[in-house]
């Protein structure tokens, strides 16, 4: 089973992760699928408007930490890029629907997404640093840019998690919405996006976002970094004390 449910209708291609046992955590085949949701609706003319949800309670609790610990190569990364470069490339509108928490990675692609609807309960979280690791796929390029660089700092260097109420004042959402309603809100928002001309939407976002070529270069930038952060101590025992469910050693979390 790919996680990763996709259904086309009226023009809506919606793509659900589907794993909720484990809190929608993202694996390299859920990263695959959602890689080729993405650019098989590129090729497809029937496809107006993407929405991205998620089953279970958590929208996702961000890539799947496992993965991290068993990374003997730059492999799993190549099939996150695959999505986040599919992600940033999309032509057509990608309308997200968060609920419960939106961790690591989880947060960084609503970066990328055009809107974002959540329920007012909803959680967000950028942990790199308290996993030892760095921000990702551009994060530190959009986030400062959107919220300030004092939020940016603030989300990225402490990395607490923060409420619906914050994301929408520093523009990660463009609107808290009644969990009973939420779902009926996006589907009409992207029912709305679907009655427009294609031509008109797909250039409207390609002017939109004029800087991809920025974003892409900041990811290689980040990427590199990453890639470093992922062999130190300090991952290595954020990792294993997630997996072992223990406190982390701060001997070794330096
Ligand atoms: N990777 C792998 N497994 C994960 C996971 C992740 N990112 N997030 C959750 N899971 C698994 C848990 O290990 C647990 O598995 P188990 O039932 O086999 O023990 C299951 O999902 C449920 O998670 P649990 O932690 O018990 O749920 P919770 O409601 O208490 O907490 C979160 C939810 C999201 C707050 C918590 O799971 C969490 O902090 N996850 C890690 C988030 C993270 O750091 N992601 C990486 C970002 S780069």
């Amino acid at each position: 089973m790919s996680n990763v449910i996709t259904s086309l209708d009226g023009g809506i291609l919606t793509i659900t992760i589907d794993r909720a046992d484990k809190k929608n955590a993202l694996t390299r085949d859920m990263y695959q699928s959602l890689a080729s949701a993405f650019n098989d609706a590129e090729e497809n003319d029937a496809v107006k408007v993407i929405k991205l949800n998620a089953n279970g309670d958590c929208f996702t609790a961000g890539n799947d930490i496992s993965d991290f610990a068993n990374q003997q190569d730059s492999q799993h990364i190549a099939e996150v890029s695959a999505f986040m470069r599919a992600l940033l490339y999309c032509s057509r509108p990608v309308v997200a629907q968060v609920h419960g928490m939106a961790v690591g990675i989880g947060t960084t692609l609503l970066l990328h997404c055009d809107l974002v609807y959540c329920e007012p309960q909803t959680r967000f979280v950028l942990p790199f640093v308290n996993l030892g690791l760095v921000p990702e796929f551009a994060s530190s390029y959009i986030l400062p840019r959107l919220a300030g660089h004092r939020k940016a700092a603030e989300w990225l260097m402490l990395g607490d998690p923060f409420d619906a109420a914050q994301a929408s004042q520093f523009g990660l959402v463009n609107a808290v919405v009644d969990n009973d309603t939420l779902a009926a809100h996006v589907e009409t928002v992207c029912q709305k996006l679907a009655q427009k001309p294609a031509f008109s939407l797909k250039h409207t976002k390609s002017l939109l976002v004029n800087n991809k070529e920025s974003i892409d270069q900041h990811i290689n930038d980040e990427l590199d970094v990453f890639l470093e952060a992922l062999t130190t101590e300090a991952a290595k025992e954020a990792f294993d004390a997630f997996l072992h469910k223990r406190p982390v050693n701060p001997e070794k979390f330096r």
